[in-house]
């Protein structure tokens, strides 16, 4: 494993961190329930494997996500860093409306008073003293970014939170943020199949030493492989609405599987690493956030670690789905 530093802190992480979205289970992700045991034993292997960064939000099973992961975290708190995030919150004391899921309304809200709160719910929920990284999940224009900043950096004081970092943000907001603060990260989408975002974004983070985190990598699965594409899922489910399912998309999707796979031959990997190690290629101070629920998903995905794409494999690989990127992905 290779571990990086967070931004400008003197947080060590390792560059494949473990996504639990999945973790938090409800009507997006109907496949798999975990237990804590389950959740005890995937961090025991993700430390095995070198693993130390996890991300995840209350809104990820509204609260379950972090209250599973708090238990488990119980007797290894000290062995990970861990990272949530603010803004969406389902408390119904302002904000704007963001969804409405599972008898939940979700509204967005980065005032001051919302982060302070956000951030003491996550300390219970997760039970813990404190939150190495915190996230603003969706960075919104209705509150000014120097007000957002001053909640951030009271709770850093506070030794509440060590560091913080933004999503699904502009490459223009970290640049508005950096004017009162200092952003260790941006948790943003990208993958061969939307790669436009992040390409946009590399210059700017190199500018502020401000690592990019991530997600999506997998596009929820779907870059696992063949397979992959002839699950089906309830309408409710992320992977039921996002496009790879669509009729236009699979066929295309196949076909690249078939040109790949000489070389998760040559590299003896699978279909998951060879993006994951294409991802890397594209900027070799990345974060590989990939959701992780199973212990054989955390056992392949550290694979990529020994896996450098040449620029022509690269730009095959892009190639094969150049017909099918997207700009947009909004999960
Ligand atoms: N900031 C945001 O707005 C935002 C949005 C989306 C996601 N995220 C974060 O990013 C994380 C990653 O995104 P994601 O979970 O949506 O999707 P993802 O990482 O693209 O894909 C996750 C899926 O891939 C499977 N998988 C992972 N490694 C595998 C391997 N080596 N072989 C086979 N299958 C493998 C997982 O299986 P199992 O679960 O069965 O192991 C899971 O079904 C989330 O968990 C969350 O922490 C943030």
């Amino acid at each position: 494993m290779k571990y990086q530093k967070l931004g400008n802190s003197n947080i060590e992480v390792s560059q494949v961190s473990l996504g639990t979205w999945g973790l938090g289970g409800g009507s997006v992700w109907t496949d798999h329930n975990s237990s804590l045991k389950d959740t005890e034993l995937l961090l025991d292997v993700c430390k095995e494997h070198g693993i130390n960064y996890i991300d995840t939000a209350p809104v990820y099973g509204t609260g379950e996500s972090e209250i599973l992961l708090g238990k488990a975290l119980k007797t290894r708190r000290n062995d990970f860093v861990l990272q949530t995030k603010c803004s969406l919150n389902w408390r119904n004391d302002g904000g704007n409306f963001h969804y409405s899921r599972d008898g939940y309304t979700v509204n967005n809200d980065t005032s001051y008073d919302a982060i302070i709160r956000d951030v003491d719910d996550s300390l219970l929920r997760m039970d813990t003293e404190w939150i190495d990284s915190i996230i603003v999940h969706y960075v919104c224009k209705d509150w000014d970014v120097s007000e957002t900043v001053s909640a951030l950096e009271h709770l850093k004081k506070q030794g509440k939170i060590r560091t913080y970092g933004l999503s699904n943000s502009q490459p223009s907001d970290l640049e508005e943020y950096q004017k009162y603060g200092d952003v260790s990260l941006v948790q943003e989408f990208f993958s061969i199949l939307s790669p436009f975002h992040g390409r946009d974004y590399f210059p700017v983070c190199e500018k502020y030493n401000t690592v990019f985190q991530v997600y999506g990598v997998l596009e929820e699965g779907f870059l696992t492989g063949p397979d992959f594409l002839k699950q089906k899922y309830q309408a409710s489910d992320i992977r039921s609405r996002i496009p790879w399912v669509q009729q236009q998309y699979r066929q295309p999707l196949l076909n690249a599987f078939d040109a790949w796979k000489p070389l998760c031959e040559k590299y003896h990997c699978s279909y998951a690493n060879l993006v994951e190690a294409w991802a890397l290629h594209e900027s070799a101070s990345l974060n590989l956030l990939v959701g992780m629920r199973k212990e054989n998903s955390v056992k392949d995905t550290v694979n990529v670690c020994n896996i450098t794409l040449t620029d022509d494999e690269c730009k095959f690989m892009e190639d094969s789905v150049k017909n099918i990127q997207v700009e947009v992905l909004d999960k």
